[in-house]
């Protein structure tokens, strides 16, 4: 079959292991810039070009849409799913996926763990709001952070209360989060693909850290998830709606706290920890997603 890849880059790791994965299942695979497309849209028609070229004939479409470019590249998405070529996220899946808040809202309205939240907007709420959510220290996310950066900790009301002046400040909107005490440090990633997990790690953060994202210094393990983590991961998966995912939990005396869904997961950091090859299970999902899709007429 002949395979889209939305990437900025042909050299990352994951968009050259996708690459190498196809190529070793027998498809054809072009990695499309999205930044190079350009969308022709009228009445009734919607038409693209990547380098003059008109972008047609594809049979399926993986989507890395990182997040400094997520509406362009989801205009961009939206174009193969308007003439039925399946994605491997959908775009309403990643937008869902890429607002902290709203994902955490959509969670909270199914049965899966998520740390205790809040979302405020006045100082004058503050002080509610961090009691809602168990008091200092208190996490303090920006809604569309990745990779660590805008996720901070509050050890003091007073720091609570500077912080969120700073950053409402600049028009940034935030929420208010449990601190769960018992992970510092540490969490779980696993990565789902076609409703099962077929890699997780845990995730420790460099000393004087608590962030556990690799691009923060952590370093991986592989692990074998517990029965209820391995469920929340799948679940959280569903409920965002994506394919393929890399879910955060965080490991509470409770159970699994699902802080994040990821819809563009990096595959360094977990082939590299589990010894999993994570591409070739995405090819084999892109594979189900064109046999299972109903007859089309190819454009
Ligand atoms: N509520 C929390 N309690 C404790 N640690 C947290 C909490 N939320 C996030 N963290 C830590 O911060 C890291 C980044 O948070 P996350 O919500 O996944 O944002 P990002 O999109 O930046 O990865 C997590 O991997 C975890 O180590
Ligand atoms: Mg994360």
């Amino acid at each position: 079959m002949r395979i889209a890849l939305l990437s900025r880059n042909p050299r990352l790791y994951s968009t050259s292991r996708l690459v190498e994965a196809a190529r070793a299942r027998g498809h054809t695979i072009e990695v499309i810039d999205p930044i190079g497309c350009v969308v022709v849209i009228g009445r009734n028609t919607q038409r693209m070009f990547s380098k003059n070229v008109e972008v047609l004939g594809f049979d399926v479409v993986i989507p890395r849409i990182g997040a400094s470019i997520t509406d362009y590249g989801l205009a961009v998405l939206a174009y193969f799913q308007r003439h039925a070529v399946p994605c491997v996220n959908s775009p309403l899946a990643i937008a869902r996926s890429r607002d902290k808040l709203r994902a955490l809202q959509r969670l909270s309205a199914h049965d899966v763990g998520i740390p205790r939240t809040a979302i405020a907007r006045d100082p004058e709420a503050i002080r509610a709001a961090v009691d809602a959510v168990g008091g200092v220290p208190v996490i303090i996310k920006l809604l569309q952070g990745t990779q660590g950066v805008g996720v901070m900790i509050a050890d003091t009301a007073e720091g609570v209360e500077s912080t969120l002046d700073t950053l409402w400040g600049l028009g940034q909107n935030i929420i208010l989060q449990e601190f769960i005490a018992e992970s510092r440090g540490r969490d779980l990633r696993a990565l789902v693909v076609g409703g099962e997990v077929v890699g997780a790690m845990r995730r420790t953060a460099r000393d004087g850290e608590f962030r556990s994202n690799l691009h923060r210094g952590g370093a991986g393990q592989p692990v074998v998830l517990d029965e209820e983590y391995r469920r929340a991961a799948i679940e959280a998966t569903r409920i965002i709606g994506l394919d393929v995912a890399g879910v955060d939990m965080l490991e509470s005396k409770e159970g699994p706290r699902v802080i994040e869904v990821n819809s563009s997961p990096g595959l360094r950091g977990i082939e590299k920890a589990t010894g999993t090859d994570v591409a070739t299970h995405v090819i084999a999902h892109a594979e189900r997603l064109v046999h299972e899709a109903p007859a089309r007429t190819r454009e």
